[in-house]
This record gives structure tokens, sequence and C-alpha cells, in this order.
């Protein structure tokens, strides 16, 4: 683990000591689901939201595919995160606030072409998911997808709440090599059928 790895893993460790609920992981996610998060975003299609980015290992992923750090619109609650996440991507829109709000926030001068999660979806309540979910899908532009990640089994997003947002969900990949084990999910809007 370089310097970095380590200082990002006793900030994390800290936070989650302070607020479980929130961070809901004793340890920043590693580089291989960082990878399966980002695969798919194209560099330049325009901004990307990101939902709970901690410590920043996807913010640096997506920079590191070569999306421009101004285009990155950080959402983040714990105000530890905000602090740290301010001076790593000083050109990033860093927003400290509860993601739920989204809805509620002025729309941005372009509409997003993606956004990744860190969210802990599983331990909020269905109420609280379908606010995030209604918030980042009217920050984004139609065929746009949200990437997701679970510890769990299946989808983080139970089928009822996709059916009743007009949504679907794809398995993007599954990792090994994170502690734990982590799948990356694909959520998108259902296309409209003609009749
Ligand atoms: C499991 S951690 C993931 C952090 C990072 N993306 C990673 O994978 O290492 C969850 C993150 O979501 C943030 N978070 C939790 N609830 C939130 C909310 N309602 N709005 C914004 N951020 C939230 C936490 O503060 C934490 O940074």
């Amino acid at each position: 683990m370089n310097a970095t790895a380590c200082a990002d893993f006793f900030h994390f460790f800290r936070s989650y000591v302070s607020n479980p609920w929130q961070v809901s992981a004793i340890a920043p996610s590693g580089q291989s689901l960082a990878r399966l998060m980002t695969q798919e975003i194209v560099p330049g299609a325009g901004p990307v939201i990101e939902l709970g980015p901690g410590t920043g290992i996807f913010t640096r992923a997506l920079i590191q595919r070569g999306v421009p750090e101004r285009d990155l619109l950080l959402v983040e609650y714990g105000s530890d995160f905000v602090r740290l996440l301010q001076d790593r991507f000083p050109n990033a829109r860093v927003l400290w606030m509860d993601a739920r709000q989204l809805s509620q926030y002025e729309p941005f001068l372009a509409p997003a072409s993606a956004a990744v999660s860190g969210l802990p979806l599983l331990a909020m309540p269905p109420r609280k998911v379908i606010a995030i979910l209604t918030g980042v899908f009217r920050h984004m532009r139609e065929g746009a997808s949200l990437y997701q990640f679970t510890y769990g089994p299946r989808c983080p997003v139970p089928r009822p709440i996709l059916d009743r947002l007009g949504l679907k969900a794809g398995l993007v990949g599954r990792t090994a090599l994170n502690i734990p084990p982590a799948s990356v999910y694909r959520i998108r809007r259902r296309a409209l059928r003609r009749i």
C-alpha cells in the first residue's frame, strides 16, 4: 500500500467509526472496482456526476480515463471527505449536500453524460433511494447511465423502485479483487414504446 492509499484507509476508517451508517464500508474501494465502475464512461462526452466519492478513488479513475476534472460534479455529505476532495480535485465542482436533495438543485449548465455512485443504497430507506434516483436522472441526458456498485448478490435498487421510476438495470461485471468482492450495475431509463 502506498502512502496515499494508507492515509486514505485511516481517513476512511475514522469516518466509518464516527458515522457507520453514512459511510457503510471500513475501507475505500480498490483499483479493480474503480476500473469496473468507470470502464464504460466516455471521456469528453460531457459532465459526469459522482455520488458519495469519499476519498475519491472513482474520481481519480475517471480522470485517468480522460474525463477532464472540470467536468466532474462531486456530491458528498461527509464534511471531512468534502475538504479532502476540494484539496485533491480543485477544478472539480464539489457539492457538500445530501444526494437526496439533488432534485431541488438547479439544473447544471449541461445535462450529465453519466453518473457513478458509491452511495450505500442498501442501508437507505426506499423513499430516500427514490429521491436520489429521481434527482440524479433529472440531471442526466437521455440515454445516460448511472453506475452503482454493491456488495450484495443482486442490484441494490429493488425491482418495484426501478418499475416505478421507469428504469432498468443490468450487470456490468463483478470483481473478486475488492474487499469485500463487489458487483457493478448499469441503471438507465427504459426506452418509451411507440403505440
Ligand atoms: C461506501 S462509501 C464509498 C466511498 C467511495 N466512493 C469508495 O468507493 O471508496 C459511501 C460514501 O457515500 C457518502 N454518502 C452516504 N450517504 C450520502 C448521501 N445521502 N449524500 C451524499 N453522500 C453520501 C459517504 O459519506 C461516503 O463517502
